[in-house]
């Protein structure tokens, strides 16, 4: 363990200061903190959407790192502050290079940094592909229970293009309290759709599958509708194939053709960010020329600011916010420190003293917890 020492500069603003241990937590860890704690996750979810709804957040837009010889692949960098009880601010980095899946290695691939409110010293380095997918399917999910009330809950759930996140979606509807009778399965690749079936068939969550050749056969089929391929451009096209106003939880952002949006409620996570990087909700601003086709953010729904309709289609269009990151990774943080199992490295910040060697420094503690002086 990192040995606490005295910081010598500023005595005034510093005596209360210290330099946060810095940790590493493996996908091993975060995966043990997360697991069958759907129902706490989302409301954690929910709590963080509302702080971000009150102000209480910095959420800058992402940026998005594109390569000219692999425009296919990106990295995306979500920067982000978390006020409340949170208080933590931070950085997701997420890979995602679509070509990898054919050779058998994961699509997207993420660490988030966690930064001390009040040094900014980064204290934790989370492998971030298991928050990034939890965070996307809690927000799902708790989409799925608020966009869906005044209507029958769906009995009937397609999925859209099934790899990590539509198997995240599935095991958070079903561990916050959805069964379903009859579950859809689309994908363009074959073997897509017989690794989900087969992780189907071994959740325990029932219901009866098919796997349907064709978009608009799943989608006719199903009240809830999950989307979450990796298309670039809309490849759905037709409004009446939502003539049955399902819910949509269009997760990958960029499935949906704009006259299809324009034919239903559109509710979002943040405005601002969902109308950028060509997402459908984005491209629908383009056509029409205004935002008035988006009816508000699932915070404005949970609120009861806005109220969706039983019999229109409502999609929900989350961009995915950094915030949700940081609250999902601070949580996984503060349960690896209560276990006792955080893996510190040591002196990792070495350069500590502003004079050099001779001087006295401050460090080893872990933010949020009383500084050893
Ligand atoms: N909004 C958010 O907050 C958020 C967060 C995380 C991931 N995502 C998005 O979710 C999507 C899915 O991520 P993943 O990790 O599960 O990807 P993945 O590569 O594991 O799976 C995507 C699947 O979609 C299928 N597919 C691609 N195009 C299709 C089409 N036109 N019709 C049917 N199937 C199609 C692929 O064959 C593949 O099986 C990605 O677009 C990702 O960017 C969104």
């Amino acid at each position: 363990m990192t040995t606490a020492r005295s910081l010598t500069a500023e005595p005034a603003v510093t005596q209360s200061l210290s330099v946060p241990q810095f940790s590493v937590i493996s996908g091993a860890q975060v995966q043990q903190a997360l697991q069958g704690r759907e129902t706490q996750v989302m409301e954690l979810v929910e709590a963080t959407y509302r702080l971000h709804g009150d102000g209480d957040s910095v959420n800058p837009p992402s940026y998005f790192l594109r390569f000219p010889d692999r425009p296919s692949s990106r990295i995306i960098a979500l920067p982000a502050s978390i006020g409340g009880q949170l208080r933590v601010d931070g950085l997701k980095w997420i890979s995602s290079f679509p070509g990898n899946v054919a050779a058998g290695v994961p699509r997207a691939s993420a660490v988030l940094i966690l930064n001390d409110h009040d040094t900014g010293y980064p204290f934790a380095c989370l492998e971030s592909s298991i928050v990034s997918a939890t965070r996307t399917a809690a927000s799902a999910a708790l989409a799925a229970d608020r966009l869906g009330r005044g209507r029958p809950r769906p009995r009937r759930v397609g999925f859209l293009g099934v790899g990590l996140i539509a198997r995240y979606i599935h095991t958070f509807l079903n561990g916050t309290g959805w069964s379903f009778d009859e579950i859809g399965v689309h994908d363009l690749s074959a073997d897509s759709a017989a690794g989900f079936r087969g992780y189907l068939e071994q959740s325990g969550g029932g219901g009866d599958i098919t796997v349907y050749d064709t978009a608009e056969e799943l989608i006719r089929s199903s009240d809830l509708v999950v989307l979450a391929t990796v298309a670039a451009q809309p490849h759905v096209t037709d409004p009446t194939w939502f003539d049955h106003h399902p819910v949509v939880l269009h997760v990958s952002l960029r499935d949906l053709a704009p006259e299809i949006l324009l034919t239903a409620t559109n509710i979002v996570d943040d405005i601002e960010h969902c109308q950028k990087a060509d997402t459908s909700t984005h491209l629908a601003e383009q056509i029409t020329g205004s935002r008035d086709f988006l009816d508000g953010t699932l915070n404005d729904v949970i609120a009861g600011r806005v109220t969706v309709p039983a019999d229109r289609t409502v999609v929900f269009s989350p961009f995915g916010l950094g915030v949700l990151d940081l609250a999902v990774g601070k949580f996984v943080y503060d349960e690896i420190v209560c276990s006792g199992e955080l893996m510190v490295i040591d002196d990792f910040f070495h350069e500590r003293h502003r004079y050099g060697p001779g001087a006295s420094s401050n460090a080893g503690a872990q933010p949020g917890q009383p500084r050893q002086r």
